[in-house]
């Protein structure tokens, strides 16, 4: 469920985390441009202290460069010493760590540097302005590095935290308004025609902003159109049920005087009103569950009383086709809805697959509890719907067209009826043929209120 929100997080995050670390890269890569600097400033310094401490010496003796290596120290922690070329100490300290440096200056004549430990140490042969050649040597304590490797790990710690921080802001940012739409999507599709995506998203002036304004324009205008439609259909089932009532009164009177040879069509009359009279009923019926948000009244319902009972009604009807209801099992379990709903929708798929099953064939019905479902499966055996017709079945006056050219009696409304049945129930119909020939609808409710088998 959080799957983009996870992707584009550790996206993000992997790529601030590489750009940190090539970033690092790049700098300690590109050290020596640093070094060379360092190394010249360094050099420079190096050649100017060895100048003014030749020029001590030569003016001063040994006393001036006593107090030049003093002022030295005082200012810039540097530990000078200075030798004669014989190698005699004229001044200050000659630390062992110089020797190797010594050697070397006094062939290069450029200042000789090392880096070892806590000091930098330089040598470098210098002149003084009597013409007098003279070794000199410092040692320049290193400024002491900001923390060891273990503060550079806890740096790098922070870092990794802080920028995951800052990209777990950024996607729930981008990601939230996402899945809320995808809720209201849900909510849409579920029924609840009433459903937006926050105002508060609305107001974003982005993309995103757009699309919810879009998908909630598209809300309303989906919300409008379908009322309108049941709206339609509840007041045009309720207007013809009063001029049927009247044709009923009207067929009374007509009865009455008519001769015997007209009876028959009269008879024809009256069942033909008394089909348009379901059907309206079932109009009714139907539009009020479309708009109904839940059963109404709701109870416990004991479903396997349910299915036994539709059983023994429909076996009757069966037994005229040469047919018979088969109920391989039904485990006791109950569901909170309106039982009368519930009935409805298993008679209606069991009376199809009665009046669809092939003469002689059995209709088997089974109702099974678990995982908190319970099931109703129904199958005959009888010609099923063609692949293309099978999620078209359950909207209202939806026929197959052999149904409709063979009169088989219904309008098409008897599984439009038990699909809003079963999803104010929270439940699901589906149809499926079988391999064998034939087909099978499952009926499944959360069951709910105690359950006989599975405690
Ligand atoms: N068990 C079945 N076997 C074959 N076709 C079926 C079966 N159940 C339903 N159908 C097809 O689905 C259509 C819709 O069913 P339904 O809504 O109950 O309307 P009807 O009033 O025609 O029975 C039927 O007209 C029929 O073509
Ligand atoms: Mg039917």
């Amino acid at each position: 469920m959080r799957s983009l929100f996870l992707k584009i997080f550790l996206w993000f995050w992997a790529i601030q985390v590489l750009i940190g670390l090539a970033m690092f890269a790049y700098w300690s890569i590109q050290p020596e441009t640093v070094q060379t600097r360092w190394h010249a400033a360094t050099s420079s310094a190096i050649s100017m202290y060895s100048q003014a401490a030749a020029e001590e010496a030569d003016r001063y003796g040994e006393t001036g460069i006593k107090n030049y290596f003093e002022r030295l120290k005082g200012i810039s922690r540097i530990q000078a010493g200075l030798e004669d070329e014989s190698g005699k100490l004229l001044g200050g300290v000659v630390p062992e760590q110089t020797r190797p440096l010594i050697t070397e200056a006094k062939t290069t004549g450029v200042p000789e540097i090392l880096v070892k430990e806590d000091f930098t140490y330089a040598a470098i042969r210098t002149t003084g302005p009597a013409g007098k050649t003279y070794i000199f040597v410092a040692a320049m304590p290193r400024p002491a590095p900001r923390g060891g490797p273990q503060t550079q790990y806890v740096r790098w710690a922070m870092a990794i935290l802080i920028s995951g921080i800052i990209c777990y802001l950024l996607t729930l940012y981008l990601t939230r308004p996402i899945l809320r739409l995808r809720d209201a999507t849900h909510e849409l599709s579920s029924g609840h025609l009433s459903a937006r995506a926050g105002a508060d998203m609305e107001r974003r002036r982005d993309e995103i902003g757009g699309l919810v304004r879009d998908f909630n324009h598209m809300a309303e205008r989906l919300e409008a159109l379908v009322t309108s439609q049941q709206t339609l259909l509840r007041d045009i089932s309720h207007e013809l049920r009063s001029p049927l009532a009247r044709l009923n009164v009207a067929l009374g009177l007509a009865r009455q005087r008519a001769s015997e040879q007209e009876q028959p069509m009269l008879d024809r009359i009256e069942l033909e009103a008394e089909r348009m009279n379901q059907m309206i009923g079932q109009l009714i019926n139907l539009a009020r569950m479309e708009t109904a948000s839940g059963p109404p009244q709701p109870s416990r319902v004991q479903l396997d009383e349910i299915v036994r009972e539709v059983a023994d009604d429909a076996e009757f009807e069966a037994q005229q086709r040469n047919c018979s209801v088969k109920l391989d099992a039904a485990q006791t379990c109950s569901t909170e809805g309106n039982p009368d709903l519930l009935r409805s929708a298993v008679e209606n798929v069991v009376r199809n697959a009665v009046r669809y099953s092939s003469p002689g064939s059995s209709i088997d019905m089974s109702l099974k509890s678990d995982d908190g479902w319970a099931t109703v499966e129904v199958r005959d055996h009888g010609p099923g719907i063609p692949e293309a017709d099978i999620d078209r079945v359950f909207r209202p006056f939806y026929r197959v067209a052999t149904a409709r050219d063979r009169e088989s009696g219904g309008a098409g409304l008897g599984l439009a009826i038990a699909e809003r049945a079963v999803r104010l129930h929270g439940g699901t119909v589906t149809a499926e043929n079988q391999k064998e020939g034939g087909l099978k609808v499952t009926i499944r409710v959360p069951a709910k209120g105690g359950n006989g088998n599975h405690g």
